[in-house]
């Protein structure tokens, strides 16, 4: 298989978005000042703006989503309490185990089958203190979920998540690292969603093509403390005005063009499921597609290198599974042709033992 000379499809992650023209001519004249003293005027309007948009209090700037939630489950619990999460939630798999680290949390896993978290899969998992038990003091919710495939959590499942929570003393953390995409599915504003949960962590780098940065919102109380985590994790940031300003517009525009990475989602699973061998598992709703290849002859790794081969970057979660996440930096017509290759690379014949390469980054 000969090199492709094109720039890659690139269907890894909506993390490998690249910031826009616009971006980039806001991020050169954005007014800026020192963060730590509070006196960046590009920041401060940004943090203003997603609390207003979320409805919520406040607001504060974090480089990184996984910062944001780490923030929020110390914000939230005691040294050795427990949290319940979905069992392949991003707080649980992909973070390093900073709730154990920074937190000192036990994070107990809860399945929920189709991704969507719901009060009757968390109630047995919530525990009140005793002579045997740490009590628990957080739920994290995850939407939408990522390794569940995109999956949207309906609004009546967030609010009987909340009101059961809020009547035990629990609080409830939402990793919204795409809650723009939830909320373009449920064709309703995010404060609708951030309505059920006490903070809100969201990212600004993935599908809002923001080069850097996430938000935590919640209550100025929670948001005050927040500053001092913040700091402790190395995020107090100087003239950061200059991400925030690719920030605003990823914020205020990009959020609401996301129906187009749905529609080329779907798009590319419509293409896939043509495939004999290929399995989509999951419903298709946002701008992720996962797809088992168990009944093709290759394994995920296999395949992706051929891929890669033929121009298309798109990983394994496992030697099992694949995922493809649309974005604006990937066309329909990108999409499309990543679909054709995919078709290629499970048809081939060549039993060519395949570099190995990594499984999925998030
Ligand atoms: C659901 C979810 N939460 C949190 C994060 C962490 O975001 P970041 O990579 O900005 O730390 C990711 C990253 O992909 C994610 O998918």
């Amino acid at each position: 298989m000969t090199e492709n000379p094109n720039p890659p499809i690139d269907l890894r992650s909506d993390t490998v978005t690249r910031p826009t023209q616009a971006m980039r001519q806001a991020m050169a004249a954005a007014e800026v000042g020192d963060d730590v003293y509070g006196e960046d005027p590009t920041i401060r309007k940004l943090e203003w703006r997603a609390a207003e948009i979320f409805g919520k209090e406040s607001a504060i700037f974090v480089p990184s989503g996984v910062m944001g939630n780490t923030i929020a489950i110390k914000l939230h619990t005691q040294h050795g309490e427990e949290i319940v999460c979905e069992a392949h939630a991003h707080v649980l798999d992909w973070e390093l185990s900073m709730s154990a680290w920074f937190s000192g949390v036990f994070a107990r896993p809860v399945e929920a089958p189709d991704g969507v978290l719901r009060w009757q899969n968390i109630r047995p998992a919530v525990r009140t203190a005793s002579p045997h038990n740490a009590r628990t003091s957080l739920i994290c919710v995850e939407n939408t979920h990522n390794m569940a495939g995109g999956i949207v959590t309906p609004l009546a499942v967030a609010e009987e998540i909340y009101g059961e929570a809020q009547a035990r003393g629990l609080k409830v953390h939402l990793d919204g690292a795409r809650v723009f995409h939830a909320a373009t599915f449920l064709r309703q504003p995010v404060a609708a969603i951030a309505r059920y949960a006490d903070t809100v962590m969201f990212c600004l780098s993935k599908g809002l093509g923001a080069p850097v940065g996430s938000l935590l919102v919640g209550s100025a109380e929670d948001i005050t403390r927040a500053h001092a985590y913040r700091k402790r994790l190395g995020g107090g940031m100087r003239q950061a005005g200059v991400l925030a300003a690719a920030g605003l517009i990823a914020l205020e525009q990009m959020s609401l063009r996301l129906q187009e990475d749905h529609s080329d989602a779907q798009a590319f699973a419509d293409a896939i499921t043509e495939i004999p061998g290929i399995r989509i598992t999951h419903e298709v709703q946002t701008n992720i597609v996962i797809f088992d290849v168990t009944q093709t002859a290759f394994s995920s790794s296999t395949i992706s290198s051929r891929l890669r081969a033929m121009g298309v970057l798109l990983n394994g979660i496992d030697e099992q599974r694949m995922r493809a996440v649309t974005h604006f930096d990937v066309s329909r017509e990108q999409c499309l042709a990543a679909a054709a290759a995919l078709r290629r690379a499970v048809s081939a014949t060549d039993s060519q033992p395949a570099p190995q390469l990594g499984f999925t980054q998030l």
